[in-house]
């Protein structure tokens, strides 16, 4: 079982885990109005952080939730203080509701915005040792998949299906394509091309898959930003996740599709953890 952060911060406060409560009426509770962020902090940096606050930025706009992000940073080097883990690695989670209001469905007018963040102490592998399974199953979320909300139902779903039966991930399939997976994005490769799907409202823009396709671009890899129809899984030669904290995990089979027997990832993913590391190596 994963433990409780030793220190949570909530709207300006330094508080244990158990002294962390929010009222019930918090629009994140109520609704899952909310939006959040995970990032990794490695060698004394935020891994791509500029991007991660970024995309924080972008998701409150798409839900209209008015956040004053000129607090996050003092915010977060207190609570790194308080957690011990200035410098250290670790994972940072943060959280923005639309905060407190009587219940109702539209948003209410002048509400202040709940802000949550904790950090846990991880030190992520070199390289993700993975060998995942995973299986396919419908797609069964909404269709604005590129807001990184809270409103995580579907995933959570998906997620305890397949974990449940041994799994890995659940990759989700809609309208006949591969869209991305529970907590991840996917990518194939198919003669030396890499696909993914394109970044629009039925997947999240992962941070990682766009630091891959970066990697792919200076490694002279070609890339189609294209869906891969269910059918077609078997035609591929090779097939990977990438996320915060997954990085590049190698897929060793899809349902009775096996791209591969044993420890042995594909050339291609093989190439792109290296490149990867050395990229987390530089910062
Ligand atoms: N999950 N797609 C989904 C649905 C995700 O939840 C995530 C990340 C990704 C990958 O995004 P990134 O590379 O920016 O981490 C893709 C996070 C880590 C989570 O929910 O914990």
């Amino acid at each position: 079982m994963t433990e409780y952060p030793k220190k949570v911060y909530l709207n300006g406060k330094i508080l244990n885990h158990s002294e962390a409560k929010i009222s019930v009426f918090d629009r994140g509770f109520l609704f899952g109005d909310s939006i959040y962020e995970v990032v990794a902090q490695i060698n004394g940096k935020f891994f791509y952080g500029q991007k991660h606050f970024q995309r924080l930025d972008k998701s409150l706009k798409k839900v209209d939730i008015t956040f004053d992000k000129s607090i996050l940073e003092s915010s977060i080097h207190k609570l790194l203080e308080a957690s011990d883990l200035t410098g250290q690695d670790c994972i940072l989670y943060i959280q923005v509701t639309r905060g407190i209001a009587p219940r109702a469905h539209s948003y209410p007018q002048n509400v202040a915005p709940t802000l949550m963040m904790y950090a846990s102490r991880k030190t992520l592998p070199d390289i993700n040792q993975t060998h995942a399974s995973v299986i396919t199953i419908p797609d069964q979320r909404w269709l604005r998949c590129d807001i990184k909300t809270t409103s995580l139902i579907g995933n959570v779903m998906a997620n305890d299906h397949v974990t449940k039966q041994g799994y890995y991930e659940a990759l989700f399939v809609r309208n006949g394509v591969i869209t991305e997976a529970s907590h991840c994005n996917v990518f194939f490769v198919k003669n030396n091309v890499i696909y993914t799907h394109p970044a629009n409202e039925f997947i999240l823009n992962g941070i990682t898959r766009q630091i891959v396709l970066e990697i792919c671009s200076d490694l002279h890899l070609e890339v189609r930003e294209e869906a891969i129809q269910q059918n077609s899984i078997n035609q591929m030669h090779e097939a990977f996740l990438t996320g915060t904290t997954v990085q590049i995990a190698s897929v060793r089979q899809i349902d009775d599709h096996i791209f591969y027997d044993g420890e042995e990832s594909g050339e291609v993913v093989k190439k792109l953890q290296q490149a990867f590391l050395k990229i987390k190596d530089k910062q």
